[in-house]
């Protein structure tokens, strides 16, 4: 991938101390958000590296794996699953409950949203401890879908999410650490 460009995606990612707690570098993608530039760079080289990569389905996390995963699947021409925190999905739904650097949530997801056999790509805009997308893997395969490959726009390779996926058999990419 292209340094520079990287850079440039580093660049327009604000640390904002403090925040939510004391003791947590809160990394804010609002802030590559919010830049045209940015964003669309960002999405066209998570294009790039997954086109033609033999996928079926991209899932995103709620909230920020939304932003990225969406445009992502639109790109890829693949269909787009929204992983959930509780009770905003319609349908029947499996749920897993999972820790966060700064507490405990639930997340669900349709149970007719995999098919047995998608090869699905999980995006989110940062990795952490790794329980969000632990959770979304094991949401997946539970339903039959093929996980092997997670996106990120950022990871914070000393929370020990990268270890976590290791462990789970996923794959890694990641623009920024
Ligand atoms: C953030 C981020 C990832 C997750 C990473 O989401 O968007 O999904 O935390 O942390 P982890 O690797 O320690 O699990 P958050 O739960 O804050 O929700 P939001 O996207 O709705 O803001
Ligand atoms: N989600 C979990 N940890 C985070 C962090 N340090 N910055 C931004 N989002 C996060």
């Amino acid at each position: 991938m292209n340094q520079d460009t990287l850079g440039f995606i580093k660049d327009s990612i604000k640390s904002i101390p403090d925040y939510p707690k004391a003791g947590i570098i809160f990394r804010d993608v609002t802030s590559l958000v919010e830049n045209g530039p940015a964003f669309s760079a960002t999405i066209d080289l998570l294009a790039e590296r997954f086109k033609d990569a033999g996928f079926t389905k991209v899932a995103g996390t709620e909230a920020r794996g939304f932003i990225f995963g969406a445009p992502l699947a639109k790109a890829l021409g693949l269909g787009f699953i929204l992983v959930r925190k509780p009770n905003k999905l319609p349908r029947k739904t499996i749920e897993q409950s999972y820790k966060l650097e700064y507490g405990t949530d639930i997340l669900q997801i349709h149970v007719d949203a995999v098919d047995a056999g998608d090869k699905v790509l999980i995006v989110d805009d940062l990795l952490a401890t790794g329980g969000t997308v632990a959770a979304t893997v094991s949401l997946i395969r539970q339903l039959g879908g093929i996980v092997e490959e997670a996106a990120f726009v950022i990871s914070l390779p000393d929370l020990g999410g990268e270890a976590v996926l290791k462990n789970l058999n996923v794959n890694i990419t990641k623009l920024v650490d």
